[in-house]
């Protein structure tokens, strides 16, 4: 496996930095490497930069996989849908995390600091690193995700 293969990009706006940091050692339990693109502290900043960040991290092989935190989720996860290759799941439980997977080959995983606790946001995110894409069926829909993205 590569070092980016190894590597999880994270990143938050100020409403999402405190679990971002928690979440770190949920991604070095797993033997992964983090990449920390910001934000570090609560001085108020733009989702959307952190957003474009963690999916330029991805689309440039320096990471395979990707959390993103804000508020409640959308912001930030919207700002990573907006690239070509990058999957972004919001998700407020286990399920949605299995399923983003299994499903949807999902390589970033977003989450609402202020919308779910620090225990369902742990377990979405152990899930989310632990668990593969099945593949067949959903690969011509995976395909077609990409069609309207620049
Ligand atoms: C910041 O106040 C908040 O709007 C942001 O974290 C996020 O929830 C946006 O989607």
């Amino acid at each position: 496996m590569t070092d980016a293969a190894k590597t999880v990009a994270i990143a938050a706006d100020h409403a999402g930095y405190a679990l971002k940091d928690q979440l770190r050692a949920v991604i070095e339990a797993q033997g992964l490497a983090v990449l920390d693109l910001g934000t570090n502290g609560p001085d108020r900043v733009d989702y959307p930069d952190f957003g474009h960040a963690v999916a330029q991290a991805i689309r440039d092989g320096r990471a395979s996989r990707g959390l993103v935190v804000c508020g409640t989720g959308i912001g930030i996860s919207i700002a990573v849908n907006r690239h070509r290759g990058a999957r972004a799941a919001l998700c407020h439980d286990v399920t949605t995390a299995r399923l983003s997977r299994q499903h949807n080959d999902a390589n970033v995983l977003a989450l609402g600091a202020r919308i779910i606790g620090f225990e369902t946001a742990r377990d979405c995110l152990a899930v989310f690193l632990s668990t593969d894409y099945e593949g067949g069926r959903h690969g011509d829909r995976i395909a077609k995700l990409d069609a309207s993205t620049a």
